[in-house]
């Protein structure tokens, strides 16, 4: 039997990746602070998402999960928000249509600012300092004044993480997400790409659609289903203090929530059962994530299941897959099969990026698009194969037109990568990247759909 859970427990259990806070009581009064502030996100909301996973996991529907490696101070302004949801809003459009099925929308996005480490360190020359973490921890510049771990980037992130919420469900809710709408999404540079031009045909079938629903008296004045979306929030459960600070007991429920974002991840490298990452995420109720990656065995996975779902609860879990284009073959099938052996209820969700990081010839670490795209293809696959779900995605995306990954319809080179390649910290898809791939996916979930064929009238609908 596991010991009770309190908001803290996991403070008794053996944890890595723990940034080193020269003042220990500077640390604990910051995080005393942040406990006062509102929460991002209500319990409510945890609630709803954990539905809609649910239908995700029963395969009527369809999850849209991205957003950025890491978020920077620096980069946080209203057009780079604007921009992330103007393409992720297209990828859900063309998956929609493609799907026949609600797609729910989850971001990386309002609180993703911490980064586990491979070394604590970092050398350069002569000089040893701590390695960057993340924007909450401390600051990406090689000196020893960035590097220390700063308390006051909490307060920070907590304000950052506040402010792109409030825009995000400003856009949503504002009439930006208004399906009425969608031909101005196109504008910008990605006008003039092969997916620009491919959404543009999109759009005009969609108009055409709902100039029908118009005729007929269905409207995006009458109808909100038209004219707003929810797009959730979500980031890796990393910087416990920080998670410790919003866990919040919900009055409705009488149960403990998360409340710095409505999905929580624990990652590939502190899923330890026994780990005071697995402690944390066990107690609070939201929808929890966890990375599989190659070194995962189906066991240790059942025993984490049994751990953080005990009551199978539907739609609390899901599993990101991210293993490389190499490995997903050999490894995915094994991890299916030792689920559905077990019978647990999940969300199979893809994630295509972690398991293709490459060095480019230039020195850039990269993603070759391709590779991107195979793994994508062949977790589609399999789960045909298995006869199994392939619920969703998770991708690291950005809508600025950035060269950080090689390849895709504008053929980004090696040599490309230094013209833009802005990221702090892995390399993500550009907007035209991200819906080619959305295109790419749009067939294999049509695929998927027409196999299965349902009436239109069994059809889930989307809220
Ligand atoms: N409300 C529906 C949904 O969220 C339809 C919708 C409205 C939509 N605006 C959207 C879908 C923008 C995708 C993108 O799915
Ligand atoms: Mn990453």
């Amino acid at each position: 039997m596991p010991t009770p859970w309190t908001p803290d427990s996991w403070r008794s259990k053996p944890i890595i990746q723990v940034p080193e806070y020269p003042d220990p009581i500077v640390l604990a009064d910051t995080e005393a602070k942040l406990a006062t502030f509102p929460p991002l996100v209500f319990a409510g909301e945890a609630r709803d998402l954990k539905k809609r996973l649910a239908a995700v996991a029963a395969g009527d529907a369809f999850l849209l999960q991205g957003g950025d490696c890491a978020e920077s101070f620096a980069e946080h302004r209203a057009d780079n928000i604007r921009d992330f949801l103007r393409v992720f809003l297209q990828m859900a459009v063309v998956l929609t249509y493609a799907a026949s099925m609600p797609i729910v929308k989850v971001g990386r996005i309002a609180g993703q600012f911490a980064k586990p480490r491979s070394a604590d360190i970092e050398k350069k020359g002569d000089v040893t300092l701590p390695s960057y973490r993340g924007d909450i921890i401390n600051g990406p510049e090689f000196t020893p004044e960035a590097r220390t771990p700063d308390p006051q980037r909490q307060i920070e992130a907590y304000r950052q993480s506040a402010a792109t919420l409030n825009l995000l469900r400003a856009f949503t809710s504002g009439g930006y997400a208004d399906l009425e709408r969608v031909h101005q999404w196109t504008l910008g540079f990605l006008a003039d790409s092969p997916s620009g031009q491919r959404f543009s045909e999109l759009a005009d079938r969609i108009s055409e659609t709902i100039g029908f629903m118009r005729a007929c008296g269905i409207t995006s004045e009458s109808t909100p289903a038209l004219r707003t979306t929810t797009v959730y929030t979500s980031h890796e459960a990393l910087l416990l203090g920080f998670e410790q600070a919003f866990t919040r007991l919900d009055s409705t429920s009488g149960e403990w929530y998360g409340t710095s974002g409505h999905m929580l991840w624990i990652g590939d490298r502190t899923r330890q059962p026994d780990h005071a990452h697995v402690e944390y995420c066990r107690g609070i109720r939201n929808p929890i994530g966890i990375k599989c990656g190659p070194s995962l065995e189906p066991d240790t996975l059942i025993k984490l299941l049994d751990f953080l779902n005990p009551k199978e609860e539907p739609g609390r879990i899901t599993l990101i897959c991210r293993y490389g284009s190499d490995k997903v073959e050999k490894a995915l099938p094994k991890l299916i099969r030792g689920v559905q052996k077990a019978g647990r209820n999940v969300v199979w969700s893809c994630d295509p990026m972690h398991g293709n990081t490459i060095t480019s010839a230039s020195n850039f670490k990269t993603r070759p698009f391709d590779r991107i795209l195979s793994e994508v293809d062949q977790f589609f696959a399999i789960h045909r194969a298995e006869g199994t779900h392939a619920g969703g995605v998770h991708f690291e995306m950005t809508g600025q037109n950035v060269t950080e990954c090689t390849g895709g319809a504008g053929a980004i080179s090696d040599a490309d990568l230094s013209d833009r390649y802005n990221t702090h910290c892995d390399p993500r898809l550009n907007a035209d990247q991200s819906l080619e791939l959305a295109f790419r996916m749009a067939e294999s979930i049509k695929a998927e759909r027409l196999a299965h064929a349902p009436d239109l009238a069994s059809r889930p609908a989307a809220e």
